[in-house]
Order: C-alpha cells, then structure tokens, then sequence
C-alpha cells in the first residue's frame, strides 16, 4: 500500500502506512522539487537520513525510491556515506558535518530520524524541515531546506541544541552536507590576494579532502572567497554540462571540505571553520549555523549564474529590485591630499561629469593623530580641523548646492595604534595580552565580540547620519585581518571568531533597522568580504583595488557568475593604459562610478564621460535586472563579449573588448547573441561612440533574432577600436 502526501513542491513519499515508528522511517523518500531540480532525502531502517538524488527532477516522485538501487559502487560499509549530516565518533568512516564531545566527556554522535514537516513560505519559497535525534544522548540536530521554485536556488542550515547534564563541546558544526554522484567531479575554485582577487582554478577531484577555507578573522576572503563550483562527468561550459555552485553565507572564517570517497561519491560539507573554534553549548541553547547557498543547473555555468543573480536580485541583496547611485569618489583623484577647498572643487565637478552622488573617502578624521596617511587616526571619527574646519555639513550642504549627494567613507571596525581610541580602550582591541601587536596596513580591529565596541561602531554611523541627516551613502571598509586572535572581554576565547562575525551582523542589523534603504558599499581593501551574508545589509560591493579595466575584464567576469551587476561597484580609474572609452565601458558593466579627476579630462574625453553617464541612465535597468549571457570569455578568446537581455527579450546590452595584444587580433568572426527572441526582429546600434568618431555599425539594419543567435553578430572589435558597446532593441 502506498501514500503520497505532497505540500507544495516538496513531497513526501512514504513507501509504507503501517507498522512501528521505526518500520515507517524506512523508506521515506522525501524530495525537494524545484522547477527543474530535485534533491532527495532516504531514510533507512535505522533512521540514517541520506541523500539518494541530485539532479532534475523526475516526474512521477515515486521513481526517487528507486535511484539508490541504481548504484552498483561497491561497499559502503556503515551505511551512512551518503548521510544528510555526518556524525562523528560513531560509525562514520568520512569527515563529519558535526563532531561534540558530551557533557559525559564521550566523543560519539549518532543522528537519527525522527520526523521531518515542509511548509510553503510563499508562492516560490517552501522551507523543508527534518529533525534528528542522538538515541544515546539527549542531544538533538534540525536540519533546514529552504528551496525557491523558480530560481532552482537552495540553502539549508542547522540547529543543534541538547538537553544533557552539563555543556557540550561542538567540535565541528557545519551548515550543511550535500552528497553528489557522478563519474568524475571538477572543482572550480578562486584564490587571490590584494588587487588579484577572483582568479579562477579548475581541477579533477581526486580522492580525499580537498578543503576551501579562510583563517583571516576579517578581510575574510583575501585570499579565497567562499564561493565554488562543481562540475559533473566533466567541466561544465556556459552553455552545457552539470554544475552546482556553492556558497557559504558568512563573513568570517569559513571551510568547505569537498571529498570523494571509496565508492567515488563526492560530500560536500560546509559551515563555519571550527580552526581554534570549538563552541561549547549549554544545555537548552541552541546553535544556529549560518545557511550554505546551492544552485545546480544541467545547462551549463551561464543558467546557474542567471538563476543564481535573479535570486540574489530578488531575495538576498539589499534593495536589489531598487536603485543605485552613479558617483564620484575621491580616493585615486587625492588619496589623503585634501581640504575643505579641493573638496567643494570636486564637488562642482560631480555636477559637470553628470553622476548623482560624491563620495568623500579616507582622510577626513582625526585631529591628535591626523589621518594624513594609514599609519594614523584610524578610529577616532571627528572631522579633521584643519582639512574640514565646517565639517562635514558644510560639505553635505555645498553637494546639495550643487544639486548632487553626498556619501562618506568609514572603517569602524578598525584602530590605528596611532590614535586615541586606541590610548583611551585598549580593552577594545583584539590582540593578546603577551604577545607584541602584530599589523596589517599598520593597524588592528576592534573587538565586535564585546557589546560595548558594537554600540560603538553602531554610534560611529548613527553619529554621522543625526549630524547629516542628508548623507546618501556609506562606503564601509576592513582593511585588516586578524592576528593574535584574543578578545579582553570574552569568556571563552574559543568564541571569540564566531562572536565578531555575529557582532558585526548585530550592528549592522540596527543600522539597517534605523536607516533600511540608504545605500552601503561592502569594501574590504578591495574585494576582502563579498557574502550573501553581508550582502543583505549592503546594496553594493567593491570587487577589487585593481580597476585597470583590462584586469577587471577578467575579475568581473568571474565574479559575475555569483553575484548580479547591480551590485558591483565598478569605478573609472587612472590605473591601466587604456583610453577612457575603454575605462567606462568596463565599469558601466555594473553599478558606474568614477575616481578620476575630471578637472584634468580633457575636452572630448569629458564630453565622452558625460554622455557615457547620460547613455548609462537609459540602459541600466537592462545591465542590472536583466539576463546576463557571457558570450565569450577573456581567457580563451581575443575578444571578450558580455551581454544583458531584458525579461520582455526586447532590449539588450552587449560589451566586447578587445582583450589581444597579437597581430591581428579582433572580433574576426560574428560572435552569437544570446538570450535573445528568435523570431522578433532586432536594431543594432553602436552606444558610448568618443565624440568625433564615426561608428562602423549600419544602425539601420535589421536582424531577426534567429539570425543574431545563429550566425551572430560582428561589432568590428579590433586594435584602435578595442571596446565596443552595443543596443539591440527589437523592432515592431
Ligand atoms: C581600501 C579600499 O579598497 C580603497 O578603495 C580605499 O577606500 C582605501 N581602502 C582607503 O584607505
């Protein structure tokens, strides 16, 4: 006899009715669907819950009961290889999702099936909730699914709390485990550094752990990000193969452990580092992972991608259906090198380039200890007398003089030893008290584990916004890592990693409920801290230092296939030898921004700007929440093509730079559109042509869409003409 109870999309599929607890357990199949995806859960008859499926969703949900018979692979002699969240100390033969020590001093953990619910959230979202228990121990785990339907996009996480006789002792706590087969698995990783961040690696697992993993503190991801892709049977392109993109939600240190075992069946588990973090949990308390983000596609890097920033767009960022401003900021144009004077100067520029906002940088505080530079005043937040001798206001006021914003940046988390938050709370500095301080562009960080040091950083924004009710944006900056890990104030210093992260998160959460919309840049000395984590309290991040564009070509390609357009900042800079043309065309492929110093444009090149800006107006609602196809990458080809496509598939976007130096080098063949209606009838039109010059593209042309697919469309890229921006609009 058989039963099948569907909520929403996720269904249970309880193969028998009847019999004991334990007998029901046996074969419950319980499937999370999506549109075009399915991961599936198994229990067995002694209540280990696996994970028999990943992969597109079956039709008749019955057939998930037969996928495990499927696989002749050998021995898995404990029966849990595949576990939903592996134990430790048990029967586990692989590294655990979770590994304790109990209050009785044992090291064993069994997690056993006792029920699961699912309930639809919305129209799109359905949260999968499976509770396990350990028979031995009072000791409990609830797994967390939540899945959206048409984004294919899932993130789970846990809870673990116990109820034993005195604290436990969490040796490992991850978010999630996800268990995948295939015949081969490729790892598409990224590492980096300062100004080289996103640098892509692809490679064959082989069998064993390798591990993903940050020990920083903060500035997190410098050198690697949380981010990660797994390619099925063979690596993945943009348009085929199997993938699964990871993310790990957290801004502090994290660790993916990928291995493949004996029987060639590759476990993901990913969380928070436990690296000189064991947690001890009283009885009754309950530890809440951060969420692991997955999204899997059949269809190659480019469907995971766009499912991946349509939910970012819609769920994750902060105000991501909304707004953003294009500005002017002065941190390449004067590094520390100003005054009240040279600011209102820049100001009046702001005007003539056409953006809508200026963002004061670094340099603006600080009167014991000047910030003339980064050896000094990091952490006292009062205007600098002598450069700013209004302050700030007068500046907010000559912006809105001149009929533009004002943002402002800061880095609260941080202290110069060379400063007088660091003489007057030495307590709220994170360094050990036996050790010499040890420094990372000359400065250490705040203790955000202590409560005191969080309404601190708290009062330094909310501070800024009651003296400048007008301030318009905040650009948020961390520059350090953490050495010498210790905090004055906490108890138990094996906290103390996971406590700053949830410090930050605390302070930043009464930020957003005081001040919910105004726009914040997610910096790190670069491209430092960029999570979807962080990400729900800022509406934008600052990929990388690096702006010479031919370098972001390639960064922000690779970001691109995690994070959607409207959330990258990307600035004109004087770093690279490319024309400004190229420069804007670059950044415009996000959120536009300019650090340069527009009194020193000459003429065209102005003109060129402002009319960039004013083109930029008309098609940003396309670059930021439309489709985004990668035509051709960098990396393989002379020519690198981007294209956005609007949901109506009537306006598009498409970016093609000239990324060769070799002879002859250029677009020598028609590169294929995409995204487009094969049977609407599309204009091509040459955008940000440099005053003076003539476009080679006959606007008057008309294509049908087939054709733009099919044999493509060629935008004359080639040496003196090595960034082309293209419209195509659809004709009636
Ligand atoms: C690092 C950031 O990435 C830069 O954009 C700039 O804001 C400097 N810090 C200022 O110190």
């Amino acid at each position: 006899m058989k039963r099948l109870s569907a909520i929403g999309w996720m269904a249970t599929v309880t193969v028998l009715s009847f019999a004991s607890p334990k007998a029901q357990a046996q074969h419950t199949i319980i499937p999370i669907e999506t549109k075009n995806n399915a991961l599936v859960f198994q229990t067995d008859a002694n209540r280990n819950v696996g994970i028999v499926y990943m992969g597109p969703r079956l039709s008749d949900k019955q057939e998930y009961g037969q996928v495990a018979a499927m696989y002749k692979q050998g021995a898995d002699y404990t029966g849990v290889n595949n576990a939903a969240y592996a134990t430790a100390g048990s029967r586990n033969l692989f590294e655990p999702a979770i590994a304790v020590t109990h209050a009785d001093g044992n090291n064993s953990l069994d997690l056993q099936y006792v029920r699961h619910e699912t309930k639809k959230l919305d129209d799109n979202t359905s949260l999968l909730t499976i509770y396990l228990k350990d028979p031995a121990y009072n000791f409990e785990v609830t797994l967390y699914y939540k899945s959206w339907f048409n984004e294919d996009v899932t993130e789970q996480w846990s809870e673990i709390r116990h109820n034993e006789k005195g604290n436990v002792l969490l040796n490992k706590f991850a978010s999630a485990g996800l268990h995948l087969k295939a015949g081969s698995f490729w790892l598409n990783q990224f590492h980096g550094d300062w100004a080289r961040e996103m640098q892509p690696e692809e490679a064959r697992l082989t069998h064993g752990i390798k591990t993903l993993d940050s020990k920083l503190g903060t500035r997190t991801n410098l050198f690697q990000p949380p981010v990660f892709m797994v390619s099925l049977d063979q690596p993945a392109t943009e348009e085929e193969g199997t993938v699964l993109y990871g993310a790990l939600e957290w801004s502090g240190n994290f660790r993916i452990d990928l291995e493949l075992d004996n029987q060639d069946n590759l476990r993901i588990i990913a969380g928070i580092n436990n690296y000189a973090s064991p947690y001890t949990l009283k009885p009754g308390e309950v530890f809440t992972t951060p969420a692991f983000l997955s999204v899997l596609s059949t269809h190659g890097k480019g469907e995971a991608s766009r499912k991946l920033q349509q939910w970012a767009r819609n769920y994750k960022i902060l105000d991501g259906k909304g707004t953003r401003l294009t500005l002017l900021n002065n941190w390449e144009a004067t590094y520390f090198d100003f005054n009240e004077a040279k600011l209102k100067e820049l100001l009046k520029d702001t005007k003539k380039l056409g953006v809508d906002l200026f963002l004061l940088d670094d340099g603006w505080f600080a009167n014991k200890y000047p910030r003339n530079n980064d050896n000094a005043g990091l952490g006292d937040w009062q205007e600098n007398k002598k450069k700013l001798p209004n302050g700030i206001a007068s500046l907010v006021k000559e912006a809105q003089a001149n009929g533009v914003k004002f943002g402002i940046w800061i880095e609260p988390e941080m202290v110069n030893p060379k400063s007088e938050l660091y003489e007057q709370h030495p307590d709220w500095i994170v360094k050990q008290p036996n050790r010499s301080e040890h420094y990372f562009r000359n400065q250490l960080v705040l203790d955000l584990s202590n409560p005191a040091v969080q309404d601190h950083v708290f009062n330094v924004v909310d501070g800024l916004f009651t003296k400048n009710p007008a301030l318009a944006y905040i650009k948020w900056d961390c520059n350090a890592v953490i050495y010498n890990a210790y905090s004055a104030k906490l108890g138990n210093q094996s906290h103390f990693y996971i406590q700053y992260v949830q410090g930050l998160y605390a302070v930043l959460k009464k930020i957003r409920a005081k001040y919910p919309t105004v726009p914040m840049m997610l910096c790190s000395g670069g491209g430092g801290r960029v999570d979807y984590a962080a990400l729900q309290y800022f509406t934008e991040f600052w990929p990388s230092d690096n702006t010479d564009p031919l370098e972001r070509i390639y960064m922000q390609w690779e970001y691109s296939y995690f994070y959607p357009a409207i959330s990258m900042s990307n600035h004109v800079t004087d770093w690279g030898k490319q024309p400004i043309k190229f420069r804007t065309d670059v950044a415009m492929m996000g959120k536009l921004g300019f650090d340069i110093v527009v009194s020193d444009l000459k003429e065209k090149d102005l003109r060129f700007c402002q009319d960039a800006l004013t083109t930029y107006n008309t098609v940003k609602p396309i670059i930021w929440q439309g489709d985004q196809y990668r035509l051709q990458g960098p990396r393989e080809n002379a020519v690198a093509a981007v294209m956005y496509v609007n949901a109506a598939k009537t306006n598009g976007i498409v970016f093609n730079y000239l990324v060769s130096n070799r002879y002859d080098a250029g677009s020598l063949l028609p590169i294929r559109l995409k995204g487009l209606d094969p049977q609407k009838r599309y204009t091509i039109r040459e955008l940000n042509v440099y005053p003076g010059v003539t476009s080679t593209i006959d606007s008057s042309k008309v294509y049908t869409g087939e054709f733009l697919l099919k044999v493509g469309f060629n935008p004359e890229v080639k040496s003196g003409r090595n960034s082309v921006v293209l419209e195509v609009k659809a004709v009636n």
